[in-house]
């Protein structure tokens, strides 16, 4: 699928509305698009990929359907068996904070969905960074805490505050939530984060967009306060200096 494009956007929001009913469909298709936006930077084939947090391990496979050495880290047995099915042959159970990984071996160190999960982004970013060789690309998507799905399950009433939110939840579903902010959700922003990685030395931004936009991708992550709103995901592609 062209991106950006309507098509596209629409397509995956689509699928992304029935994720629970058809996990396997959405995934799957999320996988695919993200190893493209990879692909248009850095071919996989024969390269070395890590997933780091990469859950139940969608994106490694895809990376490894297309030629790739691909590697994925997860530390929460849960989600790694969170589709019934054994996990890609040879998952390690790793936090990315610490990864059992040597210096400067991926060519692509790739995480989706993993920063707001995570207390200290620096830190993780840093491993990532640690973990990519020279040339390589790092790739970090993430939801940002005043994006529409900043609340994930209880969104969009994490804008009127975050306990008030899941407890709006748990009341309305009858079931316990999934996230707590502060213990494995952050409220993570756009600005903040965008300027902590501008100032690093050892890598370049090759790009910082939104995800998902179909149009003015780049434009709309470049608006301060807007962005936090509007940008919905925050993608950024790093190139590890050498
Ligand atoms: C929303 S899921 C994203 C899974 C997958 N990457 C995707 O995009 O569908 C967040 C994942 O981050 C993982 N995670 C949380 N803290 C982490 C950490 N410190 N290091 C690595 N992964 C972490 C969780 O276990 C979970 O699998």
């Amino acid at each position: 699928m062209k991106d950006p494009s309507l098509r596209r956007s629409v397509t995956l929001f689509r699928a992304f509305m029935r994720e629970r009913q058809e996990p396997e469909r959405c995934y799957a298709l999320l996988a695919r698009d993200a190893a493209d936006q990879v692909e248009r930077h850095l071919p996989v084939n024969g390269k070395v990929v890590v997933d780091v947090g990469g859950g139940a391990g969608y994106f490694t496979e895809e990376f490894r359907r297309r030629g790739a050495q691909a590697f994925l880290f997860e530390p929460d047995l849960r989600e790694l068996g969170a589709r019934g099915a054994k996990p890609p042959e040879g998952a390690v159970v790793a936090d990315g904070y610490l990864l059992p990984v040597a210096t400067g071996s991926a060519d692509v160190t790739f995480s989706s969905n993993v920063l707001e999960h995570v207390a200290d982004p620096q830190t993780f970013l840093s491993e990532l960074v640690r973990v990519t060789r020279p040339g390589g690309l790092i790739y970090v998507a993430f939801t940002n805490w005043l994006s529409p799905w900043g609340g994930h399950e209880w969104a969009p009433w994490h804008y009127l505050g975050a306990e008030r939110a899941r407890a709006r939840y748990e009341r309305r579903t009858g079931t316990p939530a999934k996230h707590t902010l502060g213990v494995n959700l952050y409220a993570h922003h756009i600005g903040p984060t965008l300027r902590q990685v501008r100032a690093r030395e050892d890598v370049t931004v090759v790009s910082a967009r939104s995800r998902y936009w179909p149009f003015l991708a780049e434009s709309v992550a470049k608006v301060p306060g807007v962005r936090e709103f509007t940008t919905w995901n925050l993608l950024l592609i790093l190139r590890r200096c050498p």
